[in-house]
């Protein structure tokens, strides 16, 4: 039984350690020809590689990246905000988006350690700096300080965005989109769901991208 016990705690001693090993190495970007070759490696190489880190971080799963960027692109968004950046990845997908439209991405994440991976990982996509810049900080304060105004937000930041939804609002052009991911937790995002039904104003859809979790989207009608 000991014995058992013994092997048991050993595994899991060896999965943590392969874990902290894997997430040290990350794999390094070749030297590439063309921006396809960047994408395809991202997109076949550096987000499987992140992929392995999904629970740690909170990311999003990969349909709703693939849906972010799909909605950046169909509607032409161009100034992009996201509050809750993690290690970087929904960030990668907004990017992928962005650098089809020509578009750059502002993303706010609070804890600094977090935020220099993310600066890492995007480095390494060839973001950083040129699509996406990292700001840390508490969204809460630095968006209102935020320059200029957004016609896309992503807002990722667990089971209550109602506070971060009122931050943004006059940040946002008139045609702007928000897209809040839906964590799986009962109730989530019940806050802002109640405050949106009260204004009529806002039309809401959700897309259940990764059951359980999804996106809603939401946007102002027109005057
Ligand atoms: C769900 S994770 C974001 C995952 C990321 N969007 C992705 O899919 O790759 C939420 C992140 O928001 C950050 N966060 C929490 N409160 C915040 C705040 N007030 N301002 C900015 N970031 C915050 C957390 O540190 C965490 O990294």
């Amino acid at each position: 039984m000991r014995w058992i016990l013994l092997i048991g705690v050993g595994l899991l001693v060896a999965a943590g350690l392969s874990t902290l090993w894997a997430q040290a190495n990350p794999p390094e970007p070749p030297k590439f020809s063309s921006d396809a070759e960047r994408h395809a490696w991202i997109l076949n190489t550096f987000m499987p590689f992140l992929e392995q880190f999904r629970a740690k971080f909170h990311n999003v799963p990969r349909s709703d990246g693939e849906h972010l960027r799909w909605v950046i692109v169909a509607t032409k968004r161009r100034r992009a905000l996201e509050i809750g950046t993690a290690n970087g990845y929904s960030a990668l997908w907004l990017g992928l988006g962005l650098e089809a439209t020509k578009g750059r991405l502002t993303t706010v994440e609070i804890e600094p350690s977090i935020a220099k991976e993310a600066q890492a990982n995007l480095k390494r996509a060839g973001m950083l700096d040129k699509v996406v810049t990292v700001v840390e900080g508490d969204a809460l304060k630095v968006v209102p300080n935020l320059r200029g105004k957004f016609d896309f937000v992503f807002i990722d930041i667990g089971p209550r965005a109602l506070p971060f939804f009122k931050a943004v609002e006059p940040k946002l052009t008139d045609d702007a989109i928000v897209a809040v991911h839906r964590p799986p937790s009962p109730g989530a995002l019940s806050d802002l769901l109640d405050e949106l039904k009260r204004r009529p104003e806002w039309w809401l859809t959700t897309v259940q991208t990764g059951a359980p979790t999804g996106i809603v989207l939401a946007l102002r009608k027109s005057p």
